[in-house]
């Protein structure tokens, strides 16, 4: 059986590399994965920051299962009154900063991010749009165009034109954002570079900039939301707030969402002159606004963000070795460098070895990824820092 999967597995479905995990998952619960094989594994992941109130919180599937008996699909997005859609945008822009109370449900970070750049067009009849350098923002054309990856651009270019990069956290580069520019698009604190936090002192000057030539600031909330780094959002550590903030990932409690979230002036530009300026069907679908809902309201009310600041100092203070060149990150938004990309090779093999599950990044190969649920309890964090202490002393002899 396990055999046939597999072979199916690799035959059948489009894959993304050469060398998947392929993990054979039959069930996943609070911290751990569990395979067809018998191996309960903890999960150092979260589904790449999507399992932020672990896997199958109950309330979380309370509230799919609810939704499930009343209606799944009814109508494409924007026109049906539909309760789940109405209550989680309702809650989620009180939790937000005024200026940020319209939402637009989309189905994933990448569409999310193609709604912002199209609303920051629209919103400043200007063209060209700025990126950061090392930047990832998802894999669609336009996403693309703003992230900052060689490798995954070269193959699909021409990309969108008039985009443009500026340096992460270097005031110099703050000049190229002029009155041409619609958006510049950021992420606060950058996720597949290997975990990098700005200066909040450019991130200020990155807003007034924005401010002063009339681009608007979107930030791409995507993988640091939802309590991620120790805060419900990243730009609360500056106080920096968005013209134009982009969500995903944890976003939808498990479910495919994501989402962009304006001032209702900005928003509104998009219901005319043409009607239905952004278009989705399944955008906003009920059963993941039911989970997405109840995903926040198990964030604010267990306040993951606090125990996710306490949890990633926790890691920090015991990933010392001396193969490590450094913890980078906030949270439980960590990358661990080890200055070596072959090491990092052999040390995430090694830990899955030993059933930690660890990862990589897509623009920092020296480094990996620790990302878990931030239901994450003190004994697994510790737990899991002796097996990747454990597999460092093995593979340093
Ligand atoms: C910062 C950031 N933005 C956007 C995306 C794209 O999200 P999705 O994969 O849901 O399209 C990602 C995905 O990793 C991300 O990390």
């Amino acid at each position: 059986m396990t055999d046939a999967l597999h072979q199916a597995f690799l035959r059948h479905l489009a894959a993304t590399s050469p060398h998947p995990l392929a993990l054979d998952i039959i069930a996943a619960e609070g911290c751990h994965l569990h395979t067809r094989d018998g191996r309960r594994v903890l999960d150092l992941v979260a589904g790449l920051a999507v399992n932020n109130t672990g896997h199958r919180h109950p309330r979380v599937v309370q509230a799919i299962r609810d939704q499930l008996d009343r209606h799944l699909h009814v109508i494409p997005y924007g026109e049906f009154v539909q309760e789940p859609q109405v209550r989680f945008a309702e809650r989620l822009t009180g939790v937000l900063p005024e200026g940020l109370d319209r939402v637009y449900f989309v189905n994933s970070g990448t569409e999310a991010i193609e709604g912002a750049l199209k609303l920051a067009k629209r919103a400043t009849e200007r063209t060209r749009l700025l990126g950061c350098r090392k930047s990832y923002h998802g894999s669609t054309h336009g996403s693309l165009s703003l992230t900052d990856n060689t490798a995954k651009r070269f193959r699909n270019l021409p990309l969108l034109p008039d985009t443009g990069h500026i340096p992460f956290n270097d005031p110099a580069g703050l000049e190229a954002i002029t009155e041409q520019v619609a958006a510049v698009v950021v992420e606060p604190v950058q996720g597949d570079a290997g975990v990098r936090e700005p200066d909040p002192a450019w991130l200020q000057a990155l807003r007034e900039r924005c401010t002063a030539t009339g681009a608007l600031l979107v930030f791409d909330e995507v993988q640091t939301g939802f309590g991620r780094t120790g805060r419900l959002f990243a730009f609360e550590h500056s106080g920096v707030v968005p013209d134009i903030l982009v969500l995903g990932k944890a976003l939808g409690g498990g479910l495919p969402m994501g989402a962009f979230v304006s001032s209702t002036e900005r928003m509104d530009l998009l219901s005319h002159d043409p009607v239905l300026g952004h278009i989705t069907t399944f955008g906003g679908h009920p059963l993941v606004c039911a989970a997405g809902l109840a995903a926040l309201e198990v964030v604010l009310d267990e306040d993951l963000p606090e125990h996710a600041g306490r949890m990633g100092a926790l890691f920090r203070e015991l990933l010392v070795h001396r193969a490590i060149r450094e913890v980078r990150g906030t949270g439980l938004m960590l990358a661990v460098d080890l200055g070596d990309a072959d090491r990092v090779q052999r040390v995430v093999h090694g830990c899955l070895e030993e059933d930690v599950l660890g990862f990589w990044f897509l623009s920092c190969p020296t480094a990996f990824r620790i990302a878990p649920p931030l239901t994450i309890t003190e004994d697994l964090v510790r737990t899991a820092c002796a097996t990747i202490l454990r597999v460092l002393d093995r593979e340093a002899q």
